[in-house]
């Protein structure tokens, strides 16, 4: 199969999708290192490249269980960018991640994170539109976790068609032992949003995820 008909791979109009590789990480630890991605969810910052290094393990542990894990997002072609120096962005830089990993409870976690230099012009929608196409091809409920405090990411689950089937806050400390390691968002407001209605156990399961 040629990267051209795989459907990991993916294309629209200005973005290349590709599953993440080591590679890539330096320019995605470049991005999960900056403060102003992580503005809803300071801790979660990363502030190691072995915090990176195990995104991109993860993501390549997805793929091979489940056939999908995370992709890196890369432009097509020149971003202009402002007036300012350095905002302009060329063709083939990595400007982020879309993620549709399985997780334990059998439901994937659909979520994207783009440099700031990007935002603003409909490319996180335009990833997770393809991202959730495809997505939703496979077997597993597509989910999506956003704290409420985050309009711009929930303002992306609604355009891109998810449906919000909880909001609400849990009690802190409830996180599974076994969860990924992110802070422990439990108390915090959060949204849950999803392709299919799920079942009570699985959207406990989910909340219980902070
Ligand atoms: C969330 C994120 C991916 C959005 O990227 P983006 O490329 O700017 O998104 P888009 O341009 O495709 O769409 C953003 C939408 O949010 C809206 N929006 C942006 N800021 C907003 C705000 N403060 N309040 C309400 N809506 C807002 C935009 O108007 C746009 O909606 P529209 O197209 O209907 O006008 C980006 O901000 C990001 O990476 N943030 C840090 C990481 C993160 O929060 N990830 C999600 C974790 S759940």
């Amino acid at each position: 199969m040629t990267e051209t008909d795989a459907p990991e791979y993916l294309t629209t109009a200005r973005l290349r999708l590709a599953p993440l590789a080591p590679a890539d990480v330096a320019e995605v630890h470049a991005i999960y290192a900056d403060p102003a991605t992580w503005l809803h969810l300071p801790a979660g910052r990363h502030t190691t490249l072995a915090q990176t290094e195990r995104v991109v393990d993860e993501s390549e542990q997805s793929w091979a269980a489940s056939g999908l894990g995370r992709w890196a997002i890369r432009l097509r072609h020149d971003l202009p960018g402002t007036d300012l120096p350095g905002t302009a962005l060329p063709a083939g830089t990595l400007i982020g991640v879309a993620s549709a990993m399985l997780m334990d409870c059998g439901a994937r976690n659909f979520g994207y994170r783009l440099t700031p230099a990007s935002w603003g012009i409909g490319l996180a929608t335009e990833a997770a539109t393809v991202a959730l196409a495809v997505a939703q091809a496979s077997a597993y409920p597509v989910t999506a976790r956003v704290l409420a405090a985050n309009p711009a990411s929930v303002r992306v689950l609604e355009r891109i068609g998810l449906t919000r089937v909880w909001r609400g806050r849990g009690a802190p400390g409830t996180t599974p032992a076994d969860a990924p390691a992110l802070p422990d968002t439990t108390a915090l407001e959060r949204l849950i949003f999803a392709d299919r209605p799920l079942t009570p156990e699985l959207l406990a399961a989910i909340i219980r995820l902070g």
